[in-house]
Parts: C-alpha cells; structure tokens; sequence
C-alpha cells in the first residue's frame, strides 16, 4: 500500500515535470499584440470580454452574413489583433478624385466577391479604379481615438511652410447621421476630420466598426440597417450593445509594447531614425486629451504616426481614394507593433496599404513623393547603420 502510494506520487510527479517540459511557456506580454490595457475596472474588463467575444463571433447565413460579404468575422481578417494575410484583402473602387465615388450604384465602394448559394457575388465594373487593402493590426487605438482635433491639425502642414518638403494634411469627411462628433470636435464646412482606415476616412472607431459589419461581412445595424445586396432598409441583425461592446473593446485593447529597447543596436538604430526624417510622419510621442476612460486620458503613447495624408509618389498611387484624400495620398500607419505583425501573417511580413512589401527594407524602398528624400538617406546609410535601423523597427 506504501509502495504504490509512493509510486503515484512519482508518477504524478513525473507527469507534473515533464508537462511543464512539453508546453511551451507562456509568451510575454511584449511578444503578443491582444490582450486589455492595464488599469481598467472590474466592470470595464467585462466590457472588454464581451466585445473580444464579438470581434470573434463567426456569422453564418442564420444570423445574417451577406448575402454577399467579403469575410464572416471580425478576427478572420484581424487575426490576434494583427494584421491579416492577403488572402483576406478586401478591394475598394470607383473613386479616382475629390468629387466622390462614381460606382455607388454599382456596388462601390466596396467589392463583395463572397456570395451565399444562390446570390450573385459583385464584380469589379469594367474602367472602376480601384485598390486592394490589407487588414492592419488594431491594437492601441483607444490612444488615437483620445488624440485631440487640435494635435492633429497642429502637426499637419497643408502649404509645407516649414519648407522641409513635408506638408501632412488631414482627410476632412462626411460624417453619417448617426455620429455624434464630440463636444471637441473642430469641423470645417461641415465637414470633419478622419483618422482610422488607409485613407482616413472613417470619424471614430464606431464609424468604422459599423462600416465593417455593414460592408466585410454584410451584416445590417441600427445604425446602418441597409443591405449590402437589395439596397433596402432591414431589421437589425447585430444588437446596439454588441456594437457598444466591440467599440469599448478597440478602444481598450493594449499598446503594442516595445522589445529589447535596450539594446545597443536598438537605441542607434532609433537615432537614425530620427536623423533621415522617417520621425517627421511616423511621429514617435503623441498625448491623449481627455478621456472618459481613466486609463486613456492624458496619457502620453508612442505610435509613430501623425495621422495625417501624404503624398507617397506615382509608385503608391493606385487611382483610388476617399474622401479628401488625392489618389497618391496615405495615411501614415503606425509603426507600434511592426516586429510583431508578421505572427498574425503566416510568419511573412505583408507591408503597405495593399500588403505588396514582403520585408521591412521593401517597405521603405516604395517610399516616394514626401517621403523620397527620407528614402534617399536611408539608401544612402552603410550597412551597419541600415540594419540598426530595422533592428529598431523590429523592436516596435
Ligand atoms: C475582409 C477583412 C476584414 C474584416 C472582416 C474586418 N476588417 Fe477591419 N479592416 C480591414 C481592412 C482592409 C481595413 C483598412 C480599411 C480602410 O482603410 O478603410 C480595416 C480597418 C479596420 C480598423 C481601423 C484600423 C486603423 O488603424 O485605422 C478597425 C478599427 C477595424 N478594421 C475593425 C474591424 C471590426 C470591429 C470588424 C468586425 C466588425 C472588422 N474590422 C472586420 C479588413 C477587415
Ligand atoms: C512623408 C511621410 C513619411 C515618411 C517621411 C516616412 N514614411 Fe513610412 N509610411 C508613410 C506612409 C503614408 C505609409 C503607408 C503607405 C502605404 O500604405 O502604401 C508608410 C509606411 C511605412 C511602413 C509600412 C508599415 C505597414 O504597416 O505596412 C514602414 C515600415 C515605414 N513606413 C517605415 C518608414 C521609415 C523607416 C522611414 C524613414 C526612412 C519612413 N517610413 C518615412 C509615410 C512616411
């Protein structure tokens, strides 16, 4: 009886080491993109978990996908958070200038190419313009939504006064009813300015999440009940608590964390950085005006980004935009979590707005227009230096 109790034991302790050996640890924190920001209430962690819930919920044909759609879920496309592999990009088209989207009666402006069985998935119209986007990452937004009006138009630079060769402008928009812009908002003839998706068309992270639902999925709401397919107004088919949920949760997912910011190579990499100007639109420091989430207000991040629309060269132009926008102009992407985007990606870096840089340095060898003479120093860097540099890049 002693013997075999003995004999359990070590066992079970056997089991209980060599599991440990088997399962990998558990990553860090750093190494991973989703995951809640610190310092949120019992009941605001809740909120989180519900909306993470519905960032992952799959739709099927019973609860209302399409009928024609582009992906079933949120995370299909998002996947960890991160950015999605091309086989989920999605194409937008019809609009080649300033006056607006000439395809709208034609399905524009963007393409649905899934379809349910029995229902005819669109087309791209013969002569549209159009654009491939690859999903981006969507971790850290909370921080650019609290960015104040003023802090975006302060860093943008219309008539590059300052004569550096950069002007930065803004994506001033046409905001839907159902927007309330908040009691800060600065507008110009009506109109006011955007700051998520490529072009920075979309108002705020509701905008946007009604517009994902509505357009990539074919999913009708409250906010915008009309389907993809007939045109016409249909009953909701996702609750306003579920969009509530999802919005809260975007806006609390954590900021990527940066890795290895110690490193020798990592700190003169940052350096270079800021000496051949990639800090002049991919700005480093940004802060947050007030929140009615504590843990979003006034709060300093570094994203490096400055929101804003430049012009990126021919190379970059696609002949499609939105909004304000000119064909040639981008929003600049954030850089917080660029070493980590290649995880969510097949272990392939997908870069740019259509994905088609597969490594870093690609990336900035597309750099044009305001961003030419950045792209210059960079080629014009020994070696050593360039690799410190996307050492850095990597540690964001
Ligand atoms: C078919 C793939 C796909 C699906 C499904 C999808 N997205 Fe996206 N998402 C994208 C792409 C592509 C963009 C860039 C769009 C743009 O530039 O307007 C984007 C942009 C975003 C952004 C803006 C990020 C930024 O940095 O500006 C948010 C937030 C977002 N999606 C949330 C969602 C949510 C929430 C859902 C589900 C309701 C969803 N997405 C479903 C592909 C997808
Ligand atoms: C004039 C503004 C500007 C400057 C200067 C600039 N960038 Fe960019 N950067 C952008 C824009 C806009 C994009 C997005 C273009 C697109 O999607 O096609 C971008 C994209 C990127 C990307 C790809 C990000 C992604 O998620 O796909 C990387 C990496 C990058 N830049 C790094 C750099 C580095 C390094 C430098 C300095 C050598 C630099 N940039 C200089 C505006 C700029």
């Amino acid at each position: 009886m002693k013997f075999k109790l003995i004999t359990i034991f070590i066992s079970v302790f056997v089991i209980f080491i060599s599991c440990d050996k088997l399962l990998p640890p558990a990553p860090e924190e750093s190494e991973i993109l989703d995951g809640p920001m610190e310092n949120l209430s019992y009941e605001q962690r809740l909120q989180f978990l519900r909306g993470d819930d519905a960032f992952n919920e799959v739709f099927t044909k019973e609860s209302g996908l399409g009928p024609i759609f582009v992906a079933n879920s949120c995370a299909s496309c998002h996947s960890g958070d991160g950015k999605g592999h091309p086989f989920t990009t999605l194409t937008r088209f019809g609009q080649d200038d300033t006056t607006g989207n000439k395809y709208l009666n034609q399905g524009g402006n963007q393409l649905q190419h899934r379809a349910l069985p029995g229902y005819k998935p669109e087309t791209l119209p013969e002569g549209a313009s159009h654009s491939d986007f690859i999903a981006p990452a969507v971790t850290g937004l909370g921080f650019l939504a609290y960015l104040t009006d003023e802090s975006i138009i302060e860093m943008s630079d219309p008539n590059d006064a300052n004569g550096d060769g950069i002007s930065g402008v803004v994506n001033w928009i046409e905001i839907p009813d159902y927007i309330n812009p908040s009691t800060s908002a600065i507008s110009q003839n009506g109109k006011y300015i955007g700051r998520f998706g490529k072009k920075a068309s979309a108002y705020n992270l509701l905008h946007q999440t009604v517009g994902a639902y509505n357009q990539d999925m074919g999913i009708a709401s409250f906010f915008n009940p009309i389907d993809v397919y007939s045109n016409l107004e249909i009953e909701p088919e996702v609750s306003n608590q579920t969009i509530y949920d999802l919005d809260f949760y975007l806006h609390t997912l954590k900021a990527p964390i940066q890795r290895n910011q110690n490193n020798p190579e990592v700190i003169k990499g940052k350096v270079i950085f800021g000496q051949i100007n990639c800090g002049s639109c991919h700005k480093e420091t940004l802060r947050t005006g007030y929140s009615p989430i504590e843990a979003l207000s006034n709060k300093e991040f570094h994203p490096y980004t400055d929101l804003l629309l430049h012009d990126m060269g021919s190379e970059l132009d696609d002949n499609y935009t939105e909004g304000s926008a000119l064909t040639s102009e981008w929003r600049t992407p954030a850089l917080w979590g660029l070493g980590l985007s290649a995880d969510s990606q097949g272990g392939q870096y997908y870069l740019m707005h259509d994905g088609r840089a597969r490594s870093i340095e690609e990336a900035i060898l597309f750099h044009g227009g305001e961003a030419e003479r950045s792209k210059n120093l960079y080629l014009e860097l020994n070696k050593e230096d360039k690799n410190s540099l996307i050492k850095f890049l990597k540690s964001l």
